[in-house]
């Protein structure tokens, strides 16, 4: 699996704790930035994961700030992007399985580390369950299409 991590000033250090883990697991790692601690503004970043993934060029992305609301509003501005802030175990679970979410999104600064590295690895792992929940979705990408008219 290939994943693109994106993350501003707010999300550094957690995005590259996540960053370790997912190389210690054998996942590609494709870094958007930032790498440094300079104040930077995270529509640029969640630009650049959901482009990627969006585009097929990785198969997942995670994008983390300050508290996760902003990587997450931008990135869901994306065709064809899923992505779910989650704050445990079990919404990174049902973002999977329900809503087959290809953006993981965390806040840096309201999730530690120990607890963000369980929700990584459950979402890494857990399929989604399709069937009246691709239904959904298709009425999602609908949306996309029309546009709320
Ligand atoms: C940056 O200070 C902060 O606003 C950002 O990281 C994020 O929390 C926005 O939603």
């Amino acid at each position: 699996m290939k994943v693109a991590l994106g993350c501003d000033h707010g999300g550094l250090e957690l995005k590259d704790t996540i960053a370790a883990e997912l190389r210690k697991l054998g996942v590609e790692v494709v870094d958007e930035g930032t790498v440094s601690e300079e104040s930077v503004d995270y529509p640029d970043f969640a630009a650049k994961v959901a482009g990627d993934v969006a585009s097929g060029k990785v198969d997942r992305g995670i994008t983390v700030c300050g508290t996760g609301i902003g990587m997450s509003i931008a990135a869901n501005k994306f065709p064809g992007i899923r992505a779910a802030l989650c704050h445990d175990s079990y919404t990174a679970r049902m973002s999977r399985m329900h809503n087959d979410a290809n953006i993981l999104v965390l806040g840096g600064r309201v999730t530690g580390p120990e607890v963000a590295l369980d929700i990584l690895r459950d979402w890494l792992k857990t399929p989604f369950e399709g069937g009246r929940h691709q239904r959904r979705l298709d009425k999602i990408a609908e949306l996309e299409k029309k546009g709320c008219k």
